[in-house]
């Protein structure tokens, strides 16, 4: 039996507003994936939940989440998606790759050590666990690449590790089992484009994040024209002009991320954005820049608006995809039950 081809998985937490680093390191590249692969988009609410969230505001940020990936421009009748909760093999798998994982390895997890903070005693458990579940998204669908962002990379890797060491530790029942080169692929990291790392209006050493308390730090994808506009005015500067060529971004990390954010939104590489704008001053770049960017994100908040108006439609987008997801999951595990070990039918 052969692995499938081609099969890309990605998720994004429902916590929050999304922002422009997941639109342009995630979900536009969701988006441009449709034409060449077979894609599954997940709402990751079992991640959401490794942080305590008030229930209602889940339920409504698992409905604006996919609202904004419909409004993005994914296909929900061509490609999947779905909420994680409602396919019970990512849960199960989950505890498969936590008897496989080693303690050492979600040990190093920088993503737990910047979430957990000082207090690591008083993280949940399953805060510590997320790696494991994330690799179970991906696996238990046997997906082949994984678009993410940049801050996603350590998680990746675990992922492969935690694929190759199943397919070591059950070698011969995965050969009995009729399985030839190992049972999971390992999923390879998509980190593409040039904003794979969004960093704050505020502070160009920081990656821009929902958890920012400065909502000027970012931009929200539900924010109005004035607001983009205002806040990209007000993005944190340098006094120098800007470079002629990317050499000299040297140094200077707010000028790489406008002149990145620039870029990616036109679909250009930040050398063009510095051949316009090189030499120059920040001022005129911020102006275009607004211009760009409301034109490109005002009419994904307002369609994002108008779908989460209905959400009974988006309710019943959820329930389809699941039960599609489900439908490639559930042989998958039913395979993995019979590696491992456990009996049943
Ligand atoms: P999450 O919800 O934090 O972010 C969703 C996606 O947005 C990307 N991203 C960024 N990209 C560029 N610049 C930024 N400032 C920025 N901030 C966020 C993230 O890299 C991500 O691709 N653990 C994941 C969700 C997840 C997942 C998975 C992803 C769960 N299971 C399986 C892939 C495969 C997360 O918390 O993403």
């Amino acid at each position: 039996m052969s692995k499938p081809l081609n099969r890309v998985f990605s998720g994004v937490q429902p916590t929050g507003n999304l922002h422009l680093g997941n639109y342009l390191g995630a979900i536009k590249r969701f988006v441009e994936l449709q034409n060449s692969h077979e894609c599954i988009y997940c709402v990751v609410d079992m991640h959401a939940i490794t942080v305590w969230q008030d229930p209602a505001e889940l339920r409504q940020s698992t409905r604006e989440v996919t609202a904004t990936f419909i409004a993005c421009g994914i296909d929900p009748a061509k490609h999947i998606v779905f909420n994680q909760s409602q396919v019970q093999e990512h849960a199960e798998l989950a505890w498969v790759f936590n008897c496989v994982a080693r303690m050492g390895w979600l040990n190093r997890m920088t993503q737990f050590k910047e979430k957990a903070g000082k207090h690591k005693e008083n993280a949940s458990v399953g805060l510590f666990a997320y790696p494991a579940l994330m690799a179970a998204d991906i696996l238990v669908y046997r997906a082949t690449h994984v678009p993410v962002g940049d801050d996603q990379k350590q998680h990746l890797e675990l992922s492969r590790d935690i694929a190759q060491k199943f397919n070591v530790d059950f070698e011969a029942s995965i050969a009995e089992a009729g399985f030839e080169d190992g049972f999971f692929p390992l999923p390879e990291p998509l980190i593409t484009g040039h904003a794979t790392r969004v960093m704050s209006f505020r502070d160009g050493n920081n990656k821009m994040s929902k958890s920012d308390p400065s909502d000027m730090s970012r931009i929200n994808l539900t924010d109005d024209a004035d607001a983009i506009a205002k806040k990209i005015r007000k993005a944190k500067t340098d006094p120098e002009p800007l470079p002629g060529d990317t050499d000299g971004f040297e140094g200077r990390p707010e000028a790489e991320n406008l002149v990145g954010i620039f870029a990616a939104l036109q679909d250009s590489s930040p050398q063009d954005v510095l051949n316009t704008y090189g030499g120059g001053q920040f001022s005129g770049l911020k102006s275009d820049l607004a211009d760009l960017a409301v034109e490109k994100l005002g009419p994904i908040g307002a369609e994002t608006a108008r779908l989460i108006a209905d959400p009974g439609h988006i309710d019943a987008v959820l329930k389809d995809g699941a039960e599609r997801a489900r439908a490639i999951a559930e042989p998958i595990m039913r395979d993995v039950k019979k590696i491992v070990g456990f009996v049943g039918g």
